[in-house]
């Protein structure tokens, strides 16, 4: 049997294989910031398609994170029935799911009219706020049955602002040396810790290098980062990179897809920024398991502590050697899903043994497209 099919014990749970659908964030909630029934029918394929462990969309924790207009909000106790819905519906489906938790920072959608917290100008307090709105998101998190949380500290979002030495320029308590700015994220695992059982997981994604243009985290900050982590006895740590405001690409490594993503600037703005976009292009192209490189570095510092790494994995052979290696414990993949939420089942039965995504990246515009994510690798709608 593939290694891939082989159970694995992450935190207090059995996953039945090895394979993680990375949060998404898929527009399909209401505007109100709760989950439609497209929602939780997406979430229960997945399930049925045998996936081991869902990360949901990226919920926002306060009103002034939110991130997109159509993201799931988790800052009102109205929001824990939809929630609920999706978790029975997940379980039903003989799924697992938890929650990511975040907090947007810097990247936010101006549409919504909300200032978000920005991290040189947070005072004491609001950062205090922010830290009980992670207490509070998780322990509706456990109302609404979820298997655990994911904290999002990673892709340029308010932790990862506070880990990045280019975003964070504080010199209090919160910044200027590692310690300080690894603060917020320690003390976010300390509070949501107080209130999650302990069958319940503890996650965290993190970037392994921020790719700002002087450096934010590096490969080895991200190791001094993990080491803490796994003082802290997380349930296991993702690896990323890229940051969504001004490194986006890395994040998802392929085809840039230009004429769509000029769509969305004004015309006059449109001949400057093209020729920037083809000129990253070089630098963001596909490779498989693109992050496995830093999961290595990281990997002995994190003792038995799970290790997944997300992005680009498309080959069973290369998942395969990834784990057989020791690089990583779990397969975390995002694209491929959205393209065939049921591939897991589909490699099980022998039926593939790669994915069809061909990271066009179009399902990456439609988030700021405001449109629902699916595969659009035939074209995204005028
Ligand atoms: C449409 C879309 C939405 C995403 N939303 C999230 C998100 O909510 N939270 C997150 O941490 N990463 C998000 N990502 C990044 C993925 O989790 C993953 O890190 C990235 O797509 C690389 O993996 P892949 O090559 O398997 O797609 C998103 C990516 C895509 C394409
Ligand atoms: S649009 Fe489809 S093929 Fe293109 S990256 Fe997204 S899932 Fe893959």
């Amino acid at each position: 049997m593939s290694i891939l099919f082989t159970p694995f014990k992450l935190g207090g749970i059995q996953l039945k294989n090895r394979f993680v659908f990375s949060a998404c964030e898929d527009n399909l909630a209401a505007e109100d910031g709760s989950l439609t029934d497209n929602a939780v029918k997406k979430n229960a394929r997945l399930a049925g398609g045998e996936v081991g462990l869902i990360i949901s969309s990226h919920m926002a924790v306060h009103p002034s994170g939110r991130n997109v207009i159509h993201q799931p909000l988790i800052y009102t106790d109205a929001a824990i029935a939809g929630l609920k819905a999706m978790t029975e519906a997940v379980h039903e489906h003989g799924g697992r799911i938890v929650f990511q938790l975040g907090y947007s920072g810097v990247v936010h959608n101006p549409t919504r009219g909300q200032d978000p917290f920005a991290v040189n100008s947070l005072p004491e307090e609001s950062i205090r706020e922010v830290i009980k709105a992670f207490q509070t998101a998780a322990e509706r998190a456990v109302k609404a049955a979820a298997d655990g949380i994911q904290l999002h500290a990673a892709h340029g979002y308010l932790i990862n602002q506070f880990l990045s030495p280019y975003f964070n320029l504080r010199t209090d308590n919160w910044g200027g040396s590692e310690e300080n700015r690894f603060r917020l994220l320690r003390e976010i695992i300390s509070a949501t810790r107080k209130v999650l059982p302990e069958s319940k997981l503890l996650l965290v994604k993190l970037n392994t290098n921020d790719y700002t243009r002087t450096p934010g985290i590096t490969p080895s900050l991200a190791v001094n980062y993990a080491k803490y982590l796994a003082e802290l006895k997380i349930d296991g740590l993702e690896v990323s990179c890229g940051t969504t405001a001004l490194s986006t690409w890395y994040v998802c490594r392929g085809d840039i897809p230009v004429p769509e993503v000029l769509s969305m600037f004004d015309p006059a703005a449109r001949p400057q920024i093209e020729p920037a976009l083809r000129k990253m292009q070089e630098s963001v192209k596909f490779s498989e398991g693109y992050n496995v490189e830093a999961a290595r570095m990281i990997r002995p510092v994190m003792g038995n502590i799970p290790l997944f790494a997300v992005g680009g994995w498309r080959n069973v052979d290369s998942m395969e050697n990834a784990i057989n290696n020791g690089d990583t414990d779990l397969i975390s993949m995002c694209r491929p899903f959205i393209r065939e939420p049921l591939l897991v089942r589909r490699i099980r039965e022998g039926k593939t043994s790669a994915s069809s995504c061909t990271s066009c990246n179009r399902c990456y515009v439609a988030i700021r497209k405001n449109i629902p994510v699916r595969c659009y690798s035939k074209g995204l709608p005028q």
